[in-house]
This record gives C-alpha cells, structure tokens and sequence, in this order.
C-alpha cells in the first residue's frame, strides 16, 4: 500500500490542532472518508436524487440502479450472499435491533436462553435487555480471560438450552478477533442460531458469509470508509423470510386493506419508507475502496501499527493494557495508575492528537477489568510508524504533566 497516495485522499489528514498536523487516532469510532465517497455523495445530491422503487422518470430509474447495486456490490463483499440477504439499515444498532425485535419477538419464547460475551458493544447488549424483559429470556455470557480473549473452555456447558448466539467479530475495545468460525459451529450443533457483529471488522478482516454459515451479520458503513447512517444486515434468505417485518410503511408491501396488510420479500420487508439512498450509493464505493487497497493489505498495515504501538507504550513504562491477545490489531487499549484518562484525551488533543477515552460503550468490559475508562488509540489505513511515535511522546509528556 502506498500510504502517501491513501493519505491525499483524506483530506481531513490536512487538519491541525494548534498548528499540529492531525494525527487521527479514533478510527474504531468513525474512519475518516475518501474524497471518492465524499464525491459521489455530492454528485448523488447534486444531480441524481430521487426515490426508489417508485418513480415514472429517469432519476428514479437511475437512483434504483446504483441503490440495488450497491447491494450487489455488499452481497459480494461479504463473499457472496445473495442480494435479497442484504438489508440496508442505519447502521449495527438498528441491524441488531431489528433481529431482536423481529425475529427475537417471533421466534424466542419464555426460558429460552441468549448468549452474549463480556467483550460486547452496548448495541450487541442492550436490545438483547429489552427483549430479554418482555419475552422473559436468560440472558447468559461467554467470559473474557485476562489477555482479552473470549474463554471458551466452558462454551459447551455454556450452550446448553440456548436458542441465540450474537457475538463480535472484533472488539472495538480490545482489538481482539474471535474465532468466529468456531463458535458458529458450535452453537449451530446445539441447533442455535448465530448473530455476528462485524462494525470493527470491516476494514482489516476477511468477511464470508458462506464460509462462516453465521445466520446473520451485521456492520455499520461509517466504520468502514462509508457515511454515517448507512448500514447492513446480512441474513439467510430463508431466515429473512421467515420473520415479521420491523417496521411497516410504504416499499414492504403486497397488499394494505383496512385491517391487514401483506408483505414483500427481504430485503423490502425491512425497507419500509424512504431508505438512505445517497449512504448505501457511497458505501458501493467504499466497499470497492476496501477491495482495492486489499484486506489482507489493510490488516497487515493495522496490525504492524498495533504491535509497534504497544512496543512503545511498553517502552515508555507505566501503561497497563487491556487486550492481550496474540490477535489484537487496529487498536490499543490502557490506562496509567493514578491518571484520569479524560485529562490524557484532553492534552493529547492540544497536540493534534484525536484519541478517544472512556468506556467505549462497552461498561461489561470495564466491569471486567474493574477499570471505570480507559485510553484507547485505533488505526486505520492512513496512519502511519511516525504518528505512534509522536502519540506514544505526547502521552509520555502528558503522564509527565499528570501525574
Ligand atoms: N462503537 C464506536 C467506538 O468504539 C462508537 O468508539
């Protein structure tokens, strides 16, 4: 990968802080956009907005086209699903949301069992309390070890009774990558069915579908070089079918009548309404950034930046890390005894440095760990050996200052 020539394509990298270049460090919140994306949404808005599905004109013709193949262009990417598998939604949170709404609401019953992980985002827990509650379900978690790592030696009895598995790819808060694979497989011979969050492994690990045989996945485009409010649920055709519609409104249906309606197929079932037109055309385009620049590029970068990353701050003393795992990559996750890391977050921005500090939606984690916040750097394809050093600097003058 040619850094230099990726980095002109962000043009927020020509910001700075108190004349300090930005050092972008808060990837795992947001990834900064390539002028393509930014472009084609411009160009989108400009001269092509239009709703779809519905139109008598050729705008609307046009804007279906690039809608529906933005959704081949997905289906491909997560390694070829079929396009009616793929649903647009605003992002992760509602892609979970409406598994838990709809197929949870239909299909999960009194006593039956759900399993999470310590390592999960809010979005991955939170709908998962709120059926839990209505519907009377045992909420049940696969704990974290010390290097950060989900401990399975226990998954079988773990498994026993239950009807879900939702779990993350990759955990924004300790860089950990799962065994997905193995954990799918497992739960699938208890006759379970398999959520993936993927938002944290869009950019750096492989995704497939087919080969993983999750039933459903889910990720956010914001995190992936995409707008904001753009995102997409994976499910198995038949799964999708088989489920009530989340929402109801005007593209999902067959038929309305005074007291009942009938509903379209997936992926219209669950497109009630006027969908993200412009954010599902822009994350056609970067989905085809990612495929460009090649995954294994992209994770062999992000993991080269996370290992030297955690090499400095071991150098540099007084860090204790939370995430160990040999599989750690795209981010570091710490904290200094006796420095609050709001006040490091504070300081590093003064020196251009976008870092983000607290508990990354993810308070089971801290709960874990017994840490209320931690300070957490994550990368993306545009950083670069020379911006670790001068954050790993920066961070030693701040405890310097601190403490
Ligand atoms: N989930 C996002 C993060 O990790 C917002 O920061």
């Amino acid at each position: 990968m040619n850094i230099e020539s990726i980095r002109r394509e962000f043009l927020s990298l020509t910001r700075t802080k108190n004349d300090a270049p930005l050092v972008y460090f808060d990837s795992a919140a947001t990834t900064l956009k390539p002028q393509r994306v930014v472009e084609v949404l411009t160009q989108f808005y400009n001269f092509e907005a239009a709703n779809v599905h519905r139109g008598a004109h050729f705008l609307s013709d046009e804007a279906t086209t690039k809608y529906e193949q933005s959704r081949h262009t997905v289906a491909q990417f997560l390694g070829g699903a079929q396009d009616n598998e793929v649903v647009f939604t605003r992002g992760t949170t509602e892609s979970i949301n409406l598994i838990a709404q709809s197929y949870g609401r239909a299909f999960l019953k009194k006593g039956d069992v759900v399993l999470l992980s310590e390592m999960e985002h809010h979005s991955n827990l939170v709908p998962w309390h709120l059926l839990a509650e209505e519907k009377e379900l045992e909420l049940r978690y696969i704990p974290v070890d010390d290097q950060g790592e989900l401990d399975l030696g226990d998954l079988s009895n773990l498994l026993k009774g239950v009807k879900l598995v939702s779990f993350v790819y990759c955990s924004n808060t300790l860089g950990t990558v799962n065994p997905v694979k193995k954990v799918i497989d497992a739960a699938h011979a208890v006759g379970a069915k398999v959520v993936v969050d993927a938002a944290q492994a869009m950019t750096g690990l492989e995704i497939n579908v087919k080969e993983m045989d999750c039933d459903f996945l889910c990720f956010s485009g914001h995190k992936a070089f995409a707008p904001f409010g753009i995102g997409v649920l994976y499910g198995k055709e038949e799964l999708l079918n088989s489920m009530p519609p989340y929402q109801g409104g005007g593209s999902m249906i067959v038929d309305v009548n005074k007291c009942s309606s009938t509903y379209l197929d997936s992926p219209q079932r669950f497109e009630a309404g006027t969908p993200n037109v412009g954010g599902a055309v822009a994350l056609k385009v970067a989905c085809d950034f990612i495929t460009e620049l090649g995954i294994q590029s992209i994770y062999e970068h992000e993991k080269e930046l996370t290992d030297h990353c955690k090499q400095k701050l071991k150098e540099l003393g007084g860090v204790k890390s939370i995430g160990n795992s040999e599989t750690q990559f795209s981010l570091v996750s710490f904290f200094i005894d006796g420095v609050h890391p709001a006040d490091v977050g504070h300081i590093l921005n003064e020196k251009g440095v976008a870092i983000r500090t607290g508990h990354h939606c993810t308070q089971l984690l801290m709960q874990r760990y017994n840490v209320p916040s931690t300070i957490r750097a994550s990368f993306s394809v545009y950083n670069t050996l020379e911006e670790v050093d001068y954050f790993v600097e920066a961070l030693g003058k701040a405890k310097d200052m601190l403490l």
